[in-house]
């Protein structure tokens, strides 16, 4: 794995931004693998700026979400679908029909994970995906113990993960305890990915993802296998990673 660290999350942002901006000039037909929680938060501000300014366009781009809550409409505020038209596609002219998140209310969750499967493969496979880390080691909402390999699956959510994204909710009552999400081998059938990390909060996860085992026990483990990881990580995440 290659690693790229920063010294904030302004500068983690802005060095994500340039990559997924070189993914899409390098392909006809770009396919990019998003992300939600906050820390890509700063990379599709970014992106919507360079949008903005003319230095990149989306109008032959095609998006796959990782993971969705199940029970919850795409118009849901605490949707990962609302999450994404709200903060990026609505601001870069992505219209839905380029713009794909695993549906998690059809009340066929069998054949929504086989679909999203086969939607992902139609389009050729994700050029680069965007990933986020749990601080459990979580990549999508692959938990602890999930097989390495695991397809777009319904998972559990562990106490550990809806505690942390319980600050998006009312409260904690709230957070849906299940979710739609790629499996790890999806995941692995990315051409390239990029891994993102901020904040102390993160640091005894990368620490693990970079000197711990290759284990289901973590997760993000499995990415040491892919021939082309790239983590940009600030400082904060990455002060208990020796050099
Ligand atoms: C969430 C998401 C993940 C995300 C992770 C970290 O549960 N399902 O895709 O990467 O947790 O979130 P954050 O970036 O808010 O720390």
């Amino acid at each position: 794995m290659k690693r790229i660290k920063t010294k904030d999350y302004v500068e983690m942002s802005k060095r994500a931004c340039r990559k997924v901006i070189e993914a899409i000039e390098r392909s006809d037909q770009p396919v990019l693998g998003l992300a939600t929680g906050s820390t890509p938060e700063g990379l599709y501000d970014c992106l919507i700026e360079a949008y903005k300014k003319g230095h990149v366009h989306f109008g032959n781009v095609t998006t796959f979400n990782l993971d969705e809550y199940i029970g919850l409409s795409p118009d849901d505020e605490n949707s990962y679908h609302y999450y994404m038209n709200e903060k990026f596609f609505k601001h870069v002219g992505l219209p839905t029909s380029q713009t794909n998140v695993p549906k998690g209310n059809t009340g066929d969750n069998k054949r929504a994970c086989e679909d999203y499967e086969a939607l992902i493969r139609d389009a050729g496979y994700v050029d680069l995906q965007i990933l986020g880390i749990g601080e459990n080691g979580h990549i999508a909402f692959n938990e602890p113990g999930t097989p390495f390999e695991s397809r777009t699956q319904v998972v559990d959510l562990t106490e550990s993960t809806k505690n942390a994204n319980a600050r998006f909710f009312d409260s904690i009552e709230d957070v849906p305890t299940k979710a739609i999400t790629m499996g790890l081998k999806s995941i692995m059938e990315s051409k390239e990915i990029v891994l993102l990390a901020s904040g102390v909060k993160k640091a005894d996860a990368m620490a693990k993802l970079i000197h711990g085992d290759v284990s289901e026990a973590f997760p993000a483990s499995i990415l040491r296998n892919h021939p082309n990881v790239t983590i940009i990580a600030d400082e904060d995440a990455l002060s208990k990673v020796r050099d």
